[in-house]
């Protein structure tokens, strides 16, 4: 019998999934943190996680039996990594469940900051009928700067060519062959930077894109820039972002996610950033999402439980 720890509110079809197993003891529980996680997670064989159990070196070096780690989503940030590979246990994600949620969370975001829905909507339920203040901006014919054209980055840079935009892209890793074939110019980070309308990132946070955009990078761009993060909080430094804000530099941004989430109290600088549209990490919150990481995340612990094998999609 193999013991499974699910937490984060894992979608129930995953839970489904395993619990169909005779040889799953599969169990539910709410976030747990800190010592409480580290007692809880004794003796199990596998955990799921989303986002929000943090999966350190000291609850990883506290573990005993652990042999898998499956993470409902694709950043593997909330869980120490080297340790668990130290301990000799596996870490799986779900690369693509989440792929096109997270894209057209983007988009909204894009078409969002263009138009200045949510600060008209604002208004609205101050009763004030203004039609002057939230004039905006079309996107045909804007260039938009995709910085990491992987699963997300490339289906945002689709659905922006279906609006008629120009797209520059850059990623390390592409060649200019696939680049071609998407529709996308290449170009180095300063021609993205010099000439984007909206700059959209979707890397991993590495130690190589951590403050990949600050204030040396805003410096070089339009004041009519639109900056939008779904990807992962720290990527654009969030201190020059809210700056830049501030004193009108960039004409907005949209951000989803945070260096230290919630970023309540951290006395977050984008919290009161004029011209910026904030939301609580949502890029993958849609039924469709949150069932399709469940099952991958599923399927994966079961593949490696049951017969030593490790899918990722
Ligand atoms: P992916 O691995 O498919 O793509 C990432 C791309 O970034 C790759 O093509 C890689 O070559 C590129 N890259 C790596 N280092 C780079 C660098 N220094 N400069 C430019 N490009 C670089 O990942 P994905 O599924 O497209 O996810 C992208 C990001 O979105 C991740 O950070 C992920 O955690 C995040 N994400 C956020 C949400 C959300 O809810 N907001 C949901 C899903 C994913
Ligand atoms: C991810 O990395 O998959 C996203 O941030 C979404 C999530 O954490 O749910």
């Amino acid at each position: 019998m193999f013991r499974i720890l699910v937490t984060d509110k894992l979608d129930a079809e995953g839970v489904e999934i395993l619990k169909r197993y005779k040889e799953f003891d599969v169990v539910e529980k709410e976030t747990l943190k800190g010592d409480a996680l580290i007692q809880e997670l004794r003796g199990y064989d596998a955990i799921i996680v989303r986002s929000e159990t943090k999966l350190t070196k000291e609850v990883l070096e506290a573990s005993e039996g652990l042999k898998i780690i499956a993470r409902a989503g694709v950043g593997v940030d909330n869980i120490d990594v080297p340790t668990a590979t130290k301990k000799g246990i596996v870490v799986v994600n779900a690369p693509s469940g989440n792929t096109i949620s997270t894209a057209e969370y983007t988009f909204a975001m894009m078409i969002a900051l263009a138009r200045k829905i949510p600060f008209a909507h604002a208004s609205m339920q101050q009763k004030v009928w203004d039609r002057k203040s939230f004039k905006g901006v079309e996107l045909l014919n804007k260039t938009l700067g995709v910085i990491g054209l992987g699963r997300i980055g490339t289906e945002v840079a689709k659905r922006a060519q279906a609006f008629g935009m120009k797209i520059l892209g850059y990623d390390p890793y592409l060649s200019e062959e696939m680049a071609t074939k998407l529709g996308i110019e290449l170009a180095s980070l300063e021609r993205i930077y010099k000439e984007s309308d909206f700059i959209t990132v979707h890397t991993p946070l590495t130690d190589a894109t951590r403050g990949l955009i600050g204030k040396k990078e805003i410096e070089m761009m339009k004041k009519s820039v639109r900056i939008i993060n779904c990807a992962r909080g720290g990527i654009i430094d969030e201190a020059a972002l809210a700056e830049a804000l501030k004193s009108g530099r960039i004409a907005g941004a949209a951000v989803d996610v945070y260096s230290k989430e919630p970023p309540f109290d951290s006395a977050n600088p984008l919290l009161d950033a004029p011209n910026c549209i904030l939301a609580p990490h949502l890029g993958a919150s849609t039924a469709e999402a949150q069932y399709n990481v469940a099952i991958e995340s599923a399927e994966a612990v079961a593949n490696f439980l049951l017969h030593g094998m490790i899918v990722n999609s």
